[in-house]
């Protein structure tokens, strides 16, 4: 078995590249990240010489769980503030002292400039990078000059871009997508129609990360003001496997290195069976440094030895027939929620989602807020249950299942001996005729009752 990846012909020792980032700000960086172990590294993005690139500060906001954990992360960091001729000397020192791992070099123009990315590419292949990333994805500040996000929302000067560099370019290049789009599949339909093999998605999100309440002031806030920046991390990891997917299914010829929220190798081999065939990590490098190479390895190794997988590009793209329109999925597969009791806490979360947010088909054996010490387990009444899942999400400790229920009814019969009007059928019409259910008092459900379909393990 071998962690090994060819990308565009190129081989990578494993399919795990630091993005385009902080952590790539110098080549003395890089060469850290090679050292510990990266497949390769995308240098930040670097601008026409004569590019004024100047960051503010503070230049990030963090949004947190429960106040501690970072789940996402904010920029408004500008790209490489290193001239272009700093990068050629220090990208040949690192082709010489790393030549097995691939160096990306990263740049961005204006979306009119045809000779400065020409000149760009050229000069970044020259100096050893064994390929380019075109970054058209920037949200914040280069937009302003006519630079990145904007060069991927318009498919036009994406595909202007792309065949530019086509023109020019004797390696492989990527076009780095914006995801702050309608749909990712126009700019990356341009990109391909004008010659990319490969394409990069994403970069980072727009957003206002948050605002502080007691000085009125938006984050982060530079001295009192901010600007939309763009989001990276966790949260974003499902609009990236979004992209990357719907990219991997609409453009099958063209390699998709599968960037955004990357933090474990669990996260990396959802993207990898989405379709991504090389996987970019900056946040969580941020976050805690560039020794997360080493359990990314060794859970993608172990992850393969399990399921059987020889090379990385056996499992690239497992995941996308199943992934249809909607009206194509299996409408008979009608599974219930069921409760495992011996795990219950009683904390009647599953209750109250199921009564505000669903179909009123959980039950509680006792009164409502009674003490924990007597309450009992609740009770879903499958003929009600549409399991829709919410209860499934809300529970603390993972009890509730959902699985087909042999002889489960599959609608509304009046099993709870109510007077079911017409529309009996429709979820939810039995509660029109409960105590308490029409006048908007909260309903106190009988602590036994008769005729209820339990469906607790
Ligand atoms: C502080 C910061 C600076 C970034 N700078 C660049 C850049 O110069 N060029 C680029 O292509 N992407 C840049 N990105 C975007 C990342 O390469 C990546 O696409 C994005 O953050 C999503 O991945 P993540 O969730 O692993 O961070 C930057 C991201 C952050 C957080
Ligand atoms: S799956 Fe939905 S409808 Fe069924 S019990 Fe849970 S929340 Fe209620
Ligand atoms: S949410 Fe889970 S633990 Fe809480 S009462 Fe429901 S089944 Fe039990």
């Amino acid at each position: 078995m071998s962690l090994e990846v060819e990308f565009c012909g190129i081989r990578f020792p494993n399919p795990f590249i630091v993005a385009s980032s902080p952590p790539t700000t110098t080549g003395e960086m890089i060469a850290r990240a090679f050292a510990a172990g990266w497949g390769g590294a995308v240098i930040k993005t670097v601008a026409p010489e004569g590019e004024v690139i100047e960051n503010v500060a503070p230049r990030f906001a963090a949004m947190k769980a429960d106040r501690k954990r970072i789940v996402g992360f904010e920029n408004i960091e500008l790209i490489s503030e290193r001239p272009l001729s700093i990068w050629e000397k220090e990208c040949r020192i690192l082709k010489d002292r790393y030549p097995d791992r691939v160096l990306i070099g990263s740049c961005m123009a204006g979306g009119a400039d045809k000779a400065g990315w020409q000149e760009l590419v050229v000069r970044l292949e020259d100096a050893g990078c064994d390929m380019v990333e075109l970054n058209l994805g920037c949200p914040h500040g280069m937009p302003e000059r006519g630079m990145g996000s904007v060069c991927s929302q318009n498919p036009e000067i994406t595909g202007a871009i792309t065949r530019w560099v086509k023109e020019v370019a004797r390696k492989p290049f990527l076009v780095k997508l914006s995801p702050n789009v309608t749909e990712i599949t126009v700019p990356g339909r341009a990109a391909a129609r004008n010659g990319a093999r490969a394409l990069s998605a994403i970069n980072t999100v727009n957003v206002l990360l948050g605002v502080d309440i007691d000085r009125f002031e938006p984050l982060p806030s530079v001295a009192g003001k901010t600007t939309y920046g763009g989001y990276s991390g966790a949260a974003v990891r499902p609009i990236a496997l979004k992209a990357v997917s719907d990219l991997a299914r609409h453009l099958p010829d063209v390699a998709i290195s599968g960037v955004g929220g990357i933090a474990t190798w669990r996260d990396a081999v959802e993207f990898l069976l989405s379709g991504a065939a090389t996987v970019q990590v900056c946040t969580e490098v941020m976050l805690r440094g560039f020794g997360i190479i080493g359990p990314l390895q060794r859970g993608l190794e172990r992850y393969m030895a399990e399921h059987g997988f020889e090379r990385v590009s056996d499992l690239v793209g497992l995941a996308l027939p199943r992934i249809t329109d909607h009206s194509k999925l299996d409408f008979d597969h009608k599974p219930k929620a069921v409760i495992d009791a011996s795990a219950c806490i009683r904390c009647d979360k599953c209750y109250t989602a199921c009564e505000d947010a669903a179909y009123q088909a959980i039950e509680l054996p006792h009164p409502r807020m009674a003490p924990v010490k007597a309450r009992g387990v609740p009770i879903v009444h499958l003929e009600l249950c549409t399991g829709c899942s919410l209860c499934q999400h809300v529970c603390p400790v993972d009890c509730i299942k959902l699985q087909e229920v042999a002889g489960a009814p599959g609608e509304v019969k009046g099993s709870l001996g109510l007077s079911l009007g017409p529309d009996a059928t429709y979820p939810g019409a039995a509660r029109w005729d409960r105590p308490g259910g029409a006048s908007g008092a909260p309903s106190i459900p009988a602590a036994t009752s008769g005729d209820r379909l339990a469906a607790n393990a």
